[in-house]
């Protein structure tokens, strides 16, 4: 079970002083998926960091199961937007391709979806090239380029299911929230401020088509636009 409670994060800079997070609160209980929403700048990483044990908080205190957060612990895991999972032996495009090949879709076919795919990402110059040519965050593309979300959101339910445990997840994304999360912490940027804790009570697997599932994204958009209006 995770507590947060006013939690506050000043970080110094050249220019002074910057208050990161303002006095959060929220909790998660035991195998509870708990997902933090909110614009560039909220203060989402910073919460993740001090719940992982990083760095303190300035004021206000992080109860991991009962116990202070007063550094990292084998009880917490942390895991970074980062996929530089790719074969080394696979061009970028290769890797690209390698899940719609996996699904048995013609050659021309996938050669033309990853080209689009590394497009996006703004690596099709980069098709030919084997990863160990390309810098750490152009490997990062590549691996995002070759993962759909869907296929992201599947895997993670399904190991949250599986382990049963506690998850806090970051995403701007919010239909994604109201996929996979139990309950939605909604925040507002400059400073980094709890707006709602909203909980989605719609059973699993979910039906991002339903009416149900639109519905709750509809009102969790609501909370989002409302922040924007007021700052
Ligand atoms: N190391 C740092 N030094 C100074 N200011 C920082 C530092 N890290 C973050 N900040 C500031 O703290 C605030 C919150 O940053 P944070 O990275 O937690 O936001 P975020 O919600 O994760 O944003 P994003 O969605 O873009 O990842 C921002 O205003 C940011 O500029
Ligand atoms: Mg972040």
């Amino acid at each position: 079970m995770i507590h947060v409670t006013e939690v506050s994060l000043e970080y110094d800079t050249p220019h002074g002083k910057v208050l990161a997070v303002d006095k959060a609160s929220f909790s998660a209980a035991e195998s509870e998926f708990v997902c933090l929403v909110g614009p560039s700048g909220c203060g989402k990483t910073t919460l993740l960091n001090m719940i992982a044990g990083f760095f303190p908080p300035s004021a206000g205190e992080i109860r991991v199961a009962g116990r202070p957060v007063s550094g990292q612990g084998l009880d917490r895991g942390i895991v970074f937007q980062d996929f530089a999972q790719l074969f080394p032996w696979r061009t970028a495009l290769g890797n690209v391709a390698f899940g719609l090949e996996m699904k048995g879709v013609a050659k021309e076919e996938r050669e033309r979806v990853a080209l689009a795919q590394l497009r996006l990402v703004k690596l099709e110059k980069f098709a030919g090239a084997h990863p160990h040519h390309l810098s750490g965050g152009m490997q990062q593309r590549v691996a995002i380029a070759a993962l759909t979300r869907e296929e992201m959101q599947r895997l993670l339910a399904e190991v949250w299911r599986t382990t049963r445990k506690t998850i806090v997840y970051v995403t701007h994304n919010v239909a994604e929230a109201v996929y996979l999360a139990d309950r939605v912490v909604v925040m507002t940027p400059h400073p980094g401020r709890v707006k709602a804790v909203v909980g989605i009570r719609l059973p699993r697997p979910r039906d991002p088509l339903s009416v149900e599932f639109l519905e709750q994204q509809k009102s969790l958009i609501a909370h989002l636009t409302r922040q924007e209006e007021e700052t």
